[in-house]
């Protein structure tokens, strides 16, 4: 799939990549095992979804696809579906998937892809509101409110609010590669109140899980 949010060859994209240096792209699968303790807050965000078969899942900003695959492990009968518009992590994603089920958008998570691709029983969405501008952070989890059917949930993992010890881990770390401008808002708590302002009623924060790059959080969030 194509989306008509893909960044045109040659211009430069308006998104940070996945490491926050395109150079360090082919490290990243390494580096999220390495530092985050990914095992843990990825099969968290799987058994907080709770998938059922037959439902449509959309993962928004799936970079290599490490949490489709694990969904897809979990739960084979839903319809997966990862969008980014970074064509060097969908490269990675494609290859890691090429035996399991998975639709992956090459493009932005914006109007136009929630228009051609319908409504989702479940949105995730990991590790990417830190590295977007605090607009893109309102937008993007607007969107995913309204990419929702009704009774539909969002599960969302990221570094959230950072304090002593997790605090200078993340400094060190993912504002030492991604830059503090987007990734300020994050550690001083933003995003429970970003999901209230998109039209979140419920919101459950499910875990805070302590890493060496600072504390990752997951939320599920419902509109009603
Ligand atoms: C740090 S990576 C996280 C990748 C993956 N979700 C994971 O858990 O490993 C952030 C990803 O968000 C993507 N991204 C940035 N802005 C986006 C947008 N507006 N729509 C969709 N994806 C976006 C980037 O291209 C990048 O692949």
């Amino acid at each position: 799939v194509n989306g008509s949010g893909a960044p045109p060859d040659g211009t430069r994209p308006d998104f940070t990549p996945a490491l926050g240096y395109r150079a360090l792209t082919p490290l990243y699968d390494a580096a999220i095992a390495a530092l985050t303790r990914e095992h843990v807050w990825r099969a968290r965000m799987v058994a907080a979804l709770d998938l059922r078969a037959g439902e449509r899942v959309l993962d928004v900003g799936c970079g290599t696809g490490s949490l489709l695959l694990a969904l897809s492990a979990a739960a084979p009968a839903t319809f997966l579906m990862g969008v980014d518009p970074d064509g060097d992590v969908l490269k990675r994603a494609r290859a890691k998937a090429a035996s399991a089920d998975i639709a992956f958008a090459h493009g932005f998570f914006d109007e136009s892809f929630i228009a051609r691709e319908g409504r989702f029983d479940a949105v995730v969405s990991s590790l990417v509101l830190h590295q977007t501008p605090i607009e893109t952070k309102r937008s993007l989890l607007a969107g995913m409110r309204r990419a929702l059917k009704g009774g539909g949930r969002l599960c969302l993992a990221d570094y959230g609010r950072q304090t002593g010890l997790m605090r200078l881990l993340f400094r060190a770390s993912v504002q030492a590669l991604d830059g503090v401008e987007d990734t300020q808002p994050n550690a001083d708590g933003v995003l429970s109140e970003l999901l209230r302002e998109a039209g979140f009623k419920t919101i459950v924060e499910v875990e805070q899980i302590r890493t060496a790059t600072g504390s990752i959080c997951i939320w599920i969030a419902r509109p009603s």
